[in-house]
C-alpha cells in the first residue's frame, strides 16, 4: 500500500506486532458503512466520478457480502482492516478501487470506526440493561412483601422487603444506562474529513458523511479528530461501574445461594454439579459475573495508560485499544445476559429469610423509635433503654418480644402492652413508609413507577431500543 518508497518487505517480527486483522476484522461493517457515506460524499463534491463511485459501492457491498457469509480472505500482510477491504474491493473493480482513499487517510478512518463500532455497542447493551431492570423490577413485584434480613458490616440490622432490596439494583441500573447514554451523546461527532491530521485541500463535505452516519455534526477540530479516543475511555468506565454492580448482585447470590443462608436457589439451568461431591449446585454463572469486573476494569486502566502521554496526533500506540475494548464490551455483555437469566431464574425462601430477619434483634430499633413517639424519651435515652433490654433478653436467650411487661418495666417504667406492637418483623417493614423506605406498600408503587421511568426505553423503542445505525447504510 506504500510501495513507492519501499524496496524490501517488512521483517516477519515488523509485520507480526504491526498487524492488526487478527483483531480489527470486527470493524469491518463500520468500515465499510465509513467507506460508503465517504464514496457518495465525493460523488456529491465531483471528486469522484459517479462511474467510479458506483463502481466503488457495488465492490464494497460485494466485500461485505464476503466477509458475512465467511469467504473473506483476510491477509496478515494486508496489515488491518482498513487495507484488507481496500485490497478486495481493487480486486473485483480494478484501479477505481484505488479512487475511494481520495481526501481520506486511516487515520480518520479508523477513528470513525471505532467511534461506530462503540455507538453500535451501547445500542445493543442498553437495551440489554432496560431487560436487566425488567427482570429485577418483576421479581420485585413478585417479593413485595417477603420479609428478609438487611444487613449493614453484613450483620443483621434492621428487616427489608425482599422487593426493596431488588428495586435498589433497578436505581444503579438506571444510573449505568444513563451513563451508557451520555456517552453516546458526546461521541456522537464524525471524525472523517480530518484525513491524515490537518484536513484536506478537497472540496470535501464532512457535514454530509456526519449526516449519512447518523452523527450530530463533524468534529470541530481535524488534530482532535484523529487523536482523540476519550468516548473509549468512557465507555469502559461507565462499563467498570456497571461491571461493579453486577459484581455486588453476583456476591449477593452466591452468598444467598450458600447453606449457612438458604434465601435463595438457582435452578438446574444457573448452576453446575461436582465432579466429586454429588450434592453440590454451584452458582458458577454468578461467580463468573462477580469476576469480570476486573477484565473491565484492567481495560479501563489500560486504556488509560496507553493515551497517557501521548503527543497528537496520531500514534500507532491507539491501535492497542482495541483487544482491550472488545474484550470489556464482550465481558460485559455476557454479564448482563447472565444476571437477567440468573434473577428470572431465582426462587427465593420466604421461611428462611424470614426466619433470619427475626433473630439477632433486628427490631430493637423499632423499640427505641417507639420509646420516643409514646413515651417522649429523647432519641439517646431510648436507645439506651432498648440497649438494656437487648442485654436482658440475651441473657435469657429470647427475642424481645418474650421479655414480660413487668421485665420492661423494671427498665422504664412507662412502656405499656402496646410496645408489643411493634415488636414483629411485619410491623417493623410496614411502619418505614417514609420516601424510599422498605414497607411492601412503598415497594408495590415504586415498581409502578420504575416501569414508567424505566421501561420501555426513554428512546421510544421499548426493551429492544433505538436501532444502531451503522448496519442501515
Ligand atoms: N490499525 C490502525 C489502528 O488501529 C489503523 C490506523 C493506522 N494508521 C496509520 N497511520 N498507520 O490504529
Amino acid at each position: 500500500m506504500w510501495g513507492g518508497r519501499y524496496k524490501l518487505g517488512p521483517a516477519e517480527i515488523m509485520e507480526k506486532i504491526n498487524a492488526s486483522i487478527g483483531f480489527d476484522r470486527r470493524l469491518y461493517a463500520q468500515d465499510i458503512a465509513g467507506s460508503l457515506a465517504h464514496c457518495d460524499m465525493l460523488v456529491a463534491q465531483g471528486i469522484l466520478s459517479a462511474k467510479d463511485g458506483r463502481a466503488i459501492k457495488r465492490g464494497l457491498v460485494k466485500v461485505r457480502e464476503e466477509i458475512e457469509a465467511g469467504r473473506f480472505k483476510f491477509s496478515t500482510k494486508l496489515e488491518d482492516i482498513h487495507f484488507n477491504v481496500e485490497g478486495r474491493l481493487t480486486d473485483l473493480i480494478g484501479p477505481a478501487g484505488g479512487r475511494l482513499h481520495t481526501a481520506r487517510s486511516r487515520n480518520d478512518q479508523i477513528a470513525l470506526d471505532v467511534r461506530l463500532w462503540v455507538r453500535d455497542t451501547i445500542d445493543r447493551l442498553e437495551p440489554m440493561l432496560a431487560d436487566l431492570q425488567a427482570a429485577l423490577i418483576d421479581r420485585a413485584d413478585e417479593y413485595a412483601a417477603t420479609i428478609m434480613p438487611g444487613f449493614t458490616h453484613l450483620q443483621t440490622a434492621q428487616p427489608i422487603t425482599f422487593g426493596h432490596h431488588l428495586m435498589a439494583y433497578v436505581e444503579m441500573v438506571g444510573r449505568d444506562r444513563s451513563r451508557l447514554s451520555d456517552c453516546r451523546a458526546r461521541l456522537n461527532e464524525s471524525p472523517l474529513g480530518a484525513a491524515a491530521l490537518a484536513g484536506s485541500p478537497h472540496p470535501i463535505d464532512p457535514r454530509k458523511t456526519a449526516r449519512a452516519l447518523g452523527f450530530d455534526r463533524p468534529m470541530a477540530n481535524s488534530l482532535d479528530a484523529v487523536s482523540d479516543r476519550d468516548y473509549v475511555v468512557e465507555f469502559i468506565a461507565a462499563a467498570s461501574l456497571t461491571a461493579v454492580h453486577l459484581s455486588r448482585l453476583s456476591e449477593e447470590i452466591v452468598l444467598w445461594c450458600s447453606a449457612p443462608f438458604r434465601f435463595i436457589s438457582l435452578s438446574d439451568a444457573f448452576t453446575t454439579g461436582s465432579s466429586i461431591m454429588p450434592q453440590k449446585r454451584n452458582p458458577d454463572a454468578a461467580e463468573l459475573t462477580r469476576a469480570k469486573v476486573g477484565r473491565i476494569v484492567g481495560a479501563f486502566t489500560a486504556l488509560c495508560i496507553i493515551l497517557k502521554g501521548l503527543p497528537l496526533t496520531y500514534g500507532k500506540d491507539m491501535q492497542e485499544d482495541k483487544e482491550p475494548l472488545f474484550d470489556a464490551a464482550d465481558s460485559l455483555e455476557l454479564g448482563i445476559a447472565a444476571m437477567t437469566g440468573m434473577v428470572r431464574d431465582l426462587k427465593a425462601n420466604p421461611e428462611r429469610m424470614r426466619a433470619v430477619a427475626s433473630a439477632d434483634y433486628s427490631v430493637a430499633t423499632d423499640l427505641a423509635d417507639w420509646l420516643v413517639r409514646k413515651v417522649g424519651l429523647p432519641f439517646r435515652q431510648a436507645h439506651h433503654v432498648t440497649g438494656r433490654l437487648v442485654g436482658i433478653a440475651a441473657d435469657k436467650g429470647v427475642d424481645l418480644d418474650k421479655l414480660t411487661l413487668a421485665e420492661m418495666q423494671a427498665v422504664e417504667p412507662k412502656i405499656d402492652r402496646g410496645v408489643y406492637r411493634v415488636l414483629t418483623v411485619e410491623a417493623s417493614v410496614n411502619a418505614r413508609k417514609s420516601l424510599g423506605g422498605t414497607a411492601p406498600a412503598n415497594v408495590a408503587r415504586a415498581v409502578k413507577e420504575a416501569r414508567k421511568r424505566f421501561l420501555p426505553t426513554k428512546w421510544g423503542g421499548g426493551p429492544k431500543g433505538r436501532r444502531g445505525q451503522t448496519h442501515g447504510f
